[in-house]
């Protein structure tokens, strides 16, 4: 199984004092419960098993849209660092899709799936994919299936976060960066109705915030 960094259930996070936050949120969360440092940290060492495991052949990276953005471009930069510096060194190319299925705090069973190129373009390829939270695991595995309809040749996931939860369909990324638990979780791209992605530390949401960007 995947090892991961676990954030246990207790764990008390850091005074939002003792980091930058940007003032606008000041009153809208409770505690850093991941700093950005050790977010990158994680992505290095994600980027290095990937690389060591996908390495020997073309990788397309596809990122899944938007909260996926900010790992993304981290861990890519991260595997290019590593790929530069190889004897043999593999093209990485880049693909983007577009899935939707929150609002306010609240996972639907209702997964949209949006804008991409051709999935078409995969057959025969190296995927991997690249999100930001597996929660019930239900976003995942809808793109999975619509993935495999198009026989790529190997498809990994790797998940910044994976949340502690009983709803969680018992599905497990390839990698996983952090265990966290089941809190509703914002910032380094998590969002809350669109916000919050303009936080770099991931902090859990407080209820003034909750009300305040509610839909
Ligand atoms: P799943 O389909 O239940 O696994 O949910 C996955 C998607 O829900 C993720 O890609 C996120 O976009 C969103 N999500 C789940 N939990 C959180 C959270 O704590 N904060 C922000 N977004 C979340
Ligand atoms: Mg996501």
């Amino acid at each position: 199984m995947a090892s991961f960094l676990q954030i246990p259930d207790d764990e008390k996070g850091h005074d939002l004092n003792l980091f930058c936050v940007p003032k606008h949120y000041e009153d809208d969360l409770d505690r850093v419960i991941i700093p950005h440092g050790l977010i990158m940290d994680r992505t290095e060492r994600l980027a290095r098993n990937i690389v060591q495991d996908m390495g020997g052949c073309h990788i397309v990276a596809l990122c899944v849209l938007k909260g996926g953005y900010t790992f993304f471009a981290d861990l890519l930069d991260y595997m290019k660092a590593l790929n530069q510096n190889i004897d043999k060194s593999v093209p990485l190319t880049v693909d983007f899709i577009r899935l939707k299925s929150y609002c306010d705090d609240q996972s639907s069973v209702d997964v949209k799936v949006m804008g991409g190129d051709e999935l078409s373009a995969l057959t025969g390829k190296n995927v991997l994919i690249v999100e930001d939270i597996v929660e019930t695991g239900r976003t995942m595995q809808t793109l999975l299936s619509l993935l495999n309809k198009h026989n790529p040749k190997i498809v990994k996931v790797v998940s910044l976060l994976v949340k502690r939860t009983q709803k969680s369909s018992g599905y497990r990324p390839d990698y996983i960066g952090f265990e966290v638990p089941d809190k509703f979780l914002v910032g380094y791209a998590l969002d809350y109705n669109e916000y919050f992605r303009d936080l770099s530390h991931i902090c859990i949401l407080n209820d003034n915030g909750r009300e305040k960007y509610k839909k």
